[in-house]
């Protein structure tokens, strides 16, 4: 039996290995469990961290080939180093998770590594690869357990060439042709790498249009503007099939949504991108008597406390966005809860961004939500044709719309399509914490010439006009 803990968390992504620092931070006894060799979870072994090293080396690369002569700058075609480009990931992930390691030493967390199982409220099993189980008591218990990637039925998934994310961020050469599968974050993020690197890309998407849950003119806009960087688009399609032929190439079976007429594609690698669901295998949750909702997830109360006394759950293992900043902030409002102060996320603003070029940022509500909702809304946009920054930058696709309520000029969301707009996003996220009017941000000198200047403008076109268009 080991010591004595005020609580355990199992898993160490965003979501468990913030929680534990801030829990240490309140003077609480903390161990975690992680299954993997390494800290930091989905995030930053297989997903924001790797994704974003690949997504920058390749805008470059792209840039480099194409951007830089209207600059002024001629340079031979730059040479794809692809081995080079993927130390660059992994070197990124080892600093980023070696960096969890050293913040859990500095908040003396302790680490348990195995499977986390919760044998009952106050008692963690953990079982390692080899040797004895140990059994953790504890006061109280996080699960936060994250997720993993959902898969059609009949695709047999190798990381090879049919792959997840996970695959995706390792291919070891550029596949000629690439099929995604979903039009969603992952697949418009990855399906980017490689086009910059030299695929064709062809997404396939069950619905009819891009990027759901976000503002549809911005899905609509944006989309035209991947088609401009050349990535195909096959929407209101659902794959049926792939068949791997002898030579290794691969036949995807694609049919309309409402069904259909096949059409073959040829691929080299096929990436599924349909979403991911909650992970919470080997918890023994139905022995501990912890209840999951109607999609799998743990269903928990307001303070993320589950159907049982003393454990609690947070991430992309309960409901809600899955994001790790939703996830970190999840755990730092538990840690607080569990030491008795008044831990709270705002969901109203949480940002979303998408690491393309250009990026799409959002917080808040879309137009087609408060059309639903039936709220009277004004819209504010400006286009950052019209921004000086950016007409130097050679980086006027895109603009920025933001919706403020009608009557009490309050900001309700905001979206950005552009270079930087997930950088841009957080004044317009600080605005909605503190319930700021449209009318405050007009209002507020923004520096010249900056890319911001546009959300200014958006602003200002909310009151009695932008100046600049
Ligand atoms: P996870 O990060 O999934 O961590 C769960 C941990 O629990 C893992 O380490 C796992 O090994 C461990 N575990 C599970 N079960 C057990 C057990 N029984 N015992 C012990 N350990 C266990 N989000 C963003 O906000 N921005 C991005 O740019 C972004 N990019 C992404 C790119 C990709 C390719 C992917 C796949 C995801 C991306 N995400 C991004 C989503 C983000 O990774 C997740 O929202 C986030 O990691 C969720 O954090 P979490 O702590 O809930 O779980
Ligand atoms: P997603 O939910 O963003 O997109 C999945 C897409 O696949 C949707 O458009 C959906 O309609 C489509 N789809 C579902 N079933 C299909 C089928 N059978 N055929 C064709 N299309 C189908 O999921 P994704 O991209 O896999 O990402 C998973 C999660 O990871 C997301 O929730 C996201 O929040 C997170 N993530 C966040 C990132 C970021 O913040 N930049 C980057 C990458 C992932």
């Amino acid at each position: 039996m080991a010591d004595q803990f005020d609580l355990t968390i199992i898993g160490s992504g965003p979501g468990g290995y913030v929680c534990a620092i801030r829990a240490a931070q309140l003077g609480m006894k903390v161990a975690v469990v992680e299954k993997w060799p390494t800290l930091g979870g989905t995030c930053l072994n297989i997903g924001c961290i790797p994704s974003k090293a690949l997504l920058h080396a390749s805008e470059l690369f792209e840039e480099a080939g194409h951007g830089f002569k209207a600059l002024g700058i001629d340079i031979p075609a730059p040479q794809l180093n692809l081995p080079q480009m993927m130390n660059h990931k992994t070197e990124t992930v080892a600093s980023n998770v070696g960096g969890v390691d050293y913040l859990f030493k500095k908040n003396k967390i302790a680490v348990f590594r195995g499977i986390g199982s919760i044998a009952a409220p106050g008692r963690v099993l953990v079982t390692p690869q080899s040797g004895p189980q140990t059994e953790i008591s504890t006061k109280n218990i996080v699960i936060a357990t994250g997720s993993v990637s959902a898969n059609l039925p009949g695709i047999d998934i190798d990381e090879k060439t049919v792959v997840t994310s996970t695959g995706g961020i390792s291919l070891d050469k550029v596949p000629n042709k690439l099929v995604v599968i979903g039009a969603g974050v992952i697949g418009l993020e990855l399906g980017s790498v490689w086009q910059r690197l030299g695929s064709q890309v062809t997404v396939v998407e069950y619905l009819d249009r891009i990027l759901p849950g976000m503002d549809s003119e911005v899905a609509r806009q944006f989309q035209r503007m991947l088609q401009k960087q050349g990535m195909e688009f096959k929407l209101s399609s659902k794959v049926a099939g792939v068949d791997k032929q002898d030579d290794g190439a691969l036949k995807v079976r694609v049919e309309p949504a409402k069904g259909g007429d096949a059409e073959l594609l040829d691929a080299n690698v096929v990436l599924v991108a349909i979403g991911r669901k909650p992970f919470t295998e080997g918890l023994g949750l139905d022995l501990a008597g912890v209840a999951l909702d109607e999609r799998g997830r743990v269903r928990v109360d307001a303070h993320y406390k589950s159907s049982v006394d003393g454990i609690y759950a947070i991430g992309d293992v309960i409901a809600g966005p899955m994001l790790a900043h939703k996830a970190e902030d999840e755990g730092i409002a538990v840690a607080e809860i569990l030491s008795g102060q008044a831990g709270h996320v705002n969901y109203a603003a949480i940002p979303s961004v998408v690491y393309t070029n250009p990026e799409v940022a959002s917080v808040g509500k879309t137009e087609d939500e408060l059309k639903a909702e039936g709220v009277e809304y004004k819209i504010g946009k400006f286009p950052f044709t019209a921004n000086g920054r950016a007409k130097a930058m050679l980086a006027t696709q895109g603009f920025v719309k933001i919706l403020a309520d009608v009557q009490t000029d309050r900001v309700l969301g905001a979206h950005i399509v552009g270079k930087n707009a997930g950088e841009m996003i957080h004044e317009l996220v600080t605005l909605m914490e503190f319930s700021g009017a449209s009318e405050d941000l007009a209002r507020t000198t923004h520096a010249h010439p900056t890319l911001s200047e546009a959300i200014r403008e958006a602003a200002l076109a909310l009151g009695d006009g932008a100046i600049h268009i």
